[in-house]
């Protein structure tokens, strides 16, 4: 099942984005301030009563959509949760009449980078920035229609 994630997913958020994410220094508040703003939303993959990951997507003008984020928690990758997370994203960007998905990956995430390319990502530029010292390249995709990524 995935949700939009509200205020009280904000803690477990947290914890998933610091295992990953560190760099982006993101406290629940900050987390939660996303959470509201508009163009910006956060979906969450449960499985029992948990998150097993999130993907976050951001609406920006001139129709392009940024998966901004998107995680699965150590303990329960490869069983499908990042793809469906993606194609998630890709639905909701695809409602918002998004024309191109775009996101950011480190040069030697592979993990990241297969599931981008068996979704029709390619891998478009270098970012202009290192991030966490790191290598960045920018990937995209255009969004042909929503029902492509029913789920
Ligand atoms: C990238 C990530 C979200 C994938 O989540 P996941 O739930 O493990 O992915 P899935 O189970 O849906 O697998 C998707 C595909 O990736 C492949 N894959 C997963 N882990 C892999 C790995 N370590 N190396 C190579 N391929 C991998 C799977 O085999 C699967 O391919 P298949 O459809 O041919 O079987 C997860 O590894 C993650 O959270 N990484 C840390 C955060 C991160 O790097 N996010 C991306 C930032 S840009």
């Amino acid at each position: 099942m995935i949700e939009e994630a509200s205020e009280t997913d904000c803690e477990e958020l947290e914890r998933l984005i610091a295992q990953e994410f560190a760099y982006k220094g993101l406290d629940r508040q900050k987390i939660s301030m996303r959470i509201q703003t508009p163009g910006i939303m956060v979906f969450k993959k449960i499985v029992g009563k948990k998150i097993a990951g999130f993907v976050e997507i951001e609406i920006t003008e001139g129709g392009i959509g940024m998966i901004n984020a998107i995680s699965v928690s150590r303990k329960m990758r490869n069983k499908g949760y990042g793809k469906e997370l993606l194609r998630h994203a890709l639905g909701r960007l695809a409602d918002n009449e998004c024309k191109t998905a775009r996101l950011l990956v480190k040069k030697n995430n592979s993990a990241a980078k297969k599931l981008y390319q068996d979704h029709g990502f390619w891998h478009s530029a270098v970012h202009t920035k290192k991030i966490d010292g790191e290598e960045i390249e920018v990937w995209e995709k255009e969004i042909t229609t929503e029902h492509d990524y029913l789920n």
